[in-house]
């Protein structure tokens, strides 16, 4: 299988990877994993007073697909409002990676870790 130049220049100069202090109250954070493939991915976003994402990484133990997908998704998030984010489809990282089948999931893992961040954040935050 070959993968597409997005995806390669994503996986060769992944945006965004590192982490934010877990407790911080503006600070959600996600660890979700395929039992598929075994690939773990955390995402962090910080949110600011107005509620919009002003910054957001990752680190991701897998393929070179939840890579990409990981980075792509931390690019696509930073300025959005945590109604906007909820809003991105892992089919919308399929079509802007060109991702073939065998590697949905892969995105679907992204589109899960920022589901999962955002509730991490409003429970934290009581909302
Ligand atoms: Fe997980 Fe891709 S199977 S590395
Ligand atoms: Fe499992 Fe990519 S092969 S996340």
């Amino acid at each position: 299988m070959s993968y597409s130049k997005k995806v390669l220049d994503h996986y060769e100069n992944p945006r965004n990877v590192g982490s934010f202090a877990v407790n911080s109250k503006n600070v959600g954070t996600s660890l979700v994993g395929a039992p598929s493939c075994g690939d773990v991915m955390k995402l962090q976003i910080k949110v600011n007073k107005k509620g919009i994402i002003e910054d957001a990484c990752f680190k991701t133990y897998g393929c070179g697909s939840a890579i990409a997908s990981s980075s792509l998704l931390t690019e696509w998030v930073k300025g959005k409002s945590l109604n906007e984010a909820l809003n991105i489809k892992n089919t919308s990282i399929v079509k802007e990676l060109n991702l073939p089948p065998v590697k949905i999931h892969c995105s679907i893992l992204a589109e899960d870790a920022i589901k999962k961040a955002i509730a991490d954040y409003n429970s934290k935050n009581n909302k």
